[in-house]
């Protein structure tokens, strides 16, 4: 069986402090969705790092990480991950990454910087966009074809189509053989790596190893039910997470939905709870709240339950890992978007309407601390009125508390 972690807002929800602090219960961990647009912080063992592909399994000695099908590939980024950030970790017989993950080329990150400057998704230009729309179009590299003898004909294929947009983006078109060369230059790293991941999750399944399937980006970032068209271009659910792993739907047993105790989102698109005031900054700086990956300061504000209720139900969490709640510390009032007002109709679901979304708060009494905190007992009263109201109104038990960036500062009730 396996277990699931995965944020159900637009990201950055702290998904990598309950995979650091769960990690050790299991023999695998898989990433399976998405590429290095995604930003994970993890700190095992005193060591704080931050990766955008390598499974957050990767500090603890006894875990193994795969990276899945689902997963378009930066193999520059990988490299640099291995041989700059984890360079003394002992990778054998620890990283395995499927022979179907797609491949990023660099032209691709190119045209993601250009389309977006026309586009406006405000995406992290790390060409994610494009080698999906490429993998849809039948045109990708996986990290297979790099032994394949018509990977020339195949980079023919993709620069031949993509030719004229980027003559018409300004940007160079790539010589073929330059780029086969470099993307030869990975195979003899790749090779060491690469394998059939679904069946080594799948024998792993059969030795009753424990496996945890760690998500990227958030649920309202799903390429299908999110946000569209401000959304990432992979599938970020539950479901995805089983797709691009090779488990299947049987399999999966717990599925934590992380959330921040309010809510964050990087680029553009709705957020109906944003507050531009002064509560906002607040926000952002008691929860420093720039992005891991662009660096740029998040957008923020209260916490959306007509979002957490559609994503609870999307993905079908078992529980919910309430994060942060120590940034609320010290407010006078918190408040909660119970429903939405959209042209004078009030709605308590999400319908994929993102215009003229307004939110309607219910409103809840400050407390002073809660920073720290490790017995659900500690905690202020109006805390945990805040808490216990969530839950109810979220239909999910609240069964992880964070109220501090470190480590041990979690409330498990
Ligand atoms: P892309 O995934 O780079 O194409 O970006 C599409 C949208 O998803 C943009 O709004 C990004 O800011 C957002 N996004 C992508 N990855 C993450 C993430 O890991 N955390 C938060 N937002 C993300």
């Amino acid at each position: 069986m396996a277990d699931l972690i995965l944020g159900v807002q637009w990201g950055d929800e702290g998904k990598g402090k309950i995979v650091d602090a769960l990690a050790k219960d299991y023999d695998y961990i898989v990433r399976a969705n998405g590429g290095s647009n995604a930003g994970h912080t993890i700190v095992a063992d005193g060591k704080k790092i931050s990766t955008h592909l390598i499974p957050s399994g990767i500090l603890y000695d006894s875990c193994k990480n795969v990276i899945g099908s689902g997963v378009v590939f930066d193999a520059d980024i990988l490299k640099q991950e291995l041989s700059e950030i984890i360079a003394d970790v002992r990778l054998e017989d620890r990283l395995f990454i499927s022979e179907n993950a797609h491949i990023v080329l660099n032209i691709y990150k190119e045209l993601d910087a250009a389309k977006d400057k026309i586009q406006g998704i405000g995406t992290t230009k790390r060409g994610i966009g494009i080698s999906y729309a490429m993998k849809c179009l039948r045109d990708g590299i996986r990290v297979r074809d790099l032994r394949s003898p018509n990977l020339s004909k195949k980079l023919e294929n993709i620069i031949n189509f993509i030719a004229p947009i980027l003559k018409e983006a300004k940007l160079k078109v790539p010589d073929i053989g330059k780029l086969e060369k470099e993307l030869l230059s990975h195979r003899k790293f790749l090779d060491e790596y690469t394998t059939n991941t679904t069946e080594l999750l799948w024998k792993a399944q059969d030795d009753d190893k424990r496996i945890l399937l760690e998500g990227a980006q958030g649920s309202m970032l799903d390429i299908d039910y999110g946000t569209y068209p401000y959304v990432t271009s992979s599938n970020t659910l539950s479901s995805g997470l089983i797709h691009g792993s090779g488990l299947n739907i049987k399999d999966s047993e717990k599925i934590i939905g992380v959330a921040k105790a309010y809510c964050t989102r990087v680029g553009n698109g709705v957020f109906p709870t944003e507050d531009f005031g002064s509560d906002g900054d607040k926000l952002r700086d008691n929860g420093f709240e720039y992005g891991a990956t662009t660096g740029r300061p998040r957008r923020c504000g209260w916490i959306d339950v007509v979002a957490l209720r559609y994503a609870v139900r999307l993905n079908g969490c078992t529980e919910i890992a309430l994060m942060k709640l120590d940034v609320l510390d010290k407010f006078e009032e918190v408040k909660v978007c119970t429903h939405y007002e959209i042209n004078g109709e009030i709605y308590d679901t999400y319908d994929g309407e993102t215009e003229n979304v307004k939110p309607v708060y219910k409103i809840y009494k400050g407390w002073k601390k809660t920073l720290s905190a490790r017995n659900y007992d500690d905690l202020p009263e109006e805390a945990k009125d805040y808490v216990e109201d969530l839950e109810e109104l979220i239909g999910c038990k609240i069964s992880i508390i964070s109220t501090s960036p470190n480590r041990e500062d979690l409330i498990h009730r």
